[in-house]
């Protein structure tokens, strides 16, 4: 059985349905890449895992479904987010917005900031200034780190390189990597930069209005010369 699973999803914002029939399932221990241009539903499939829209179909978590809980519940099941665009607390500080984060917390919350600070040594050196004055590429560090504070089994990242610079974006990968081989967490992220997802992932689904247009492994995507034209510019 896949650690998560979601059979024929459909997510709605009121009468818009932005998410048709999405089936995907991501293995223990996998990094998997949602890949899709602006408007594709990446966010809403993250969303809608977190209970966070209206969905007809199932998202189950080893087995168990989530749909019709909290979020809260599925956070405490063992599911980490973190966000596009960060959505911290600007006015409080680095130390505060994780703490935030480690509300429902299911292990000691000293550990959780120890494991934080040493994945991001810059967090503990800015642990008491205010997010606000963070650098982009600090604050999805931030954001990364919070939702590491309940010490999930899946971390849900939406687009954390956006608006980076490429060295920025390289440190967030090893990270992420050191994540899922050290820590052995599975990671779900949701990316436009196809590159960069393809350096992360094993296994990819693009979607593409609200769709899943193809999915497979990073090596036959690579190799597959109408999705390499389509999707990977080269
Ligand atoms: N809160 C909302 N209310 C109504 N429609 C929404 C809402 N959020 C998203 N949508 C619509 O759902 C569709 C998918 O949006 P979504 O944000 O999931 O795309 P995305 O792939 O994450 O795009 P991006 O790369 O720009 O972040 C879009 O048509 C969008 O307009
Ligand atoms: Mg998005």
């Amino acid at each position: 059985m896949a650690l998560l699973e979601i059979d024929k999803l459909s997510a709605f914002y009121g009468m818009a349905r932005s998410l048709h029939d999405v089936s995907l399932e991501v293995e223990e221990g996998a990094i998997v890449g949602i890949i899709g241009p602006n408007g594709a539903g990446k966010s809403t499939l993250l969303d809608s895992i977190m209970g966070l829209t209206e969905i007809d179909g199932s998202i189950r978590l080893k087995g168990q479904e989530l749909s019709g809980q909290s979020t809260a519940a599925i956070v405490e099941n063992g599911i980490g987010y973190a966000p596009e665009r960060a959505n911290l607390f600007p006015f409080m500080s680095v130390e505060d917005n994780l703490l935030v984060g480690a509300y429902t917390a299911r292990t000691d919350i000293e550990t959780r900031l120890a494991t934080a600070h040493d994945l991001f040594p810059v967090l503990k050196e800015r642990r008491n200034q205010e997010t606000a004055t963070l650098s982009g590429g600090e604050r999805q560090m931030v954001s990364l780190a919070r939702a590491l504070m309940t010490d999930p089994k899946l971390l849900l990242v939406d687009e954390p390189t956006i608006g980076l610079a490429p060295k920025v974006c390289a440190d967030i990968a090893a990270v992420l990597k050191r994540l899922n081989e050290e820590l052995g967490l599975t990671i779900l992220i949701a990316e436009q930069n196809v590159n960069f997802a393809m350096t992360l992932a094993q296994h990819l689904f693009v979607l593409e209005t609200g769709e899943i247009r193809i999915s497979g492994t990073v090596e036959t995507l690579k190799d597959d010369a109408n999705v390499s034209d389509a999707y990977f510019g080269h």
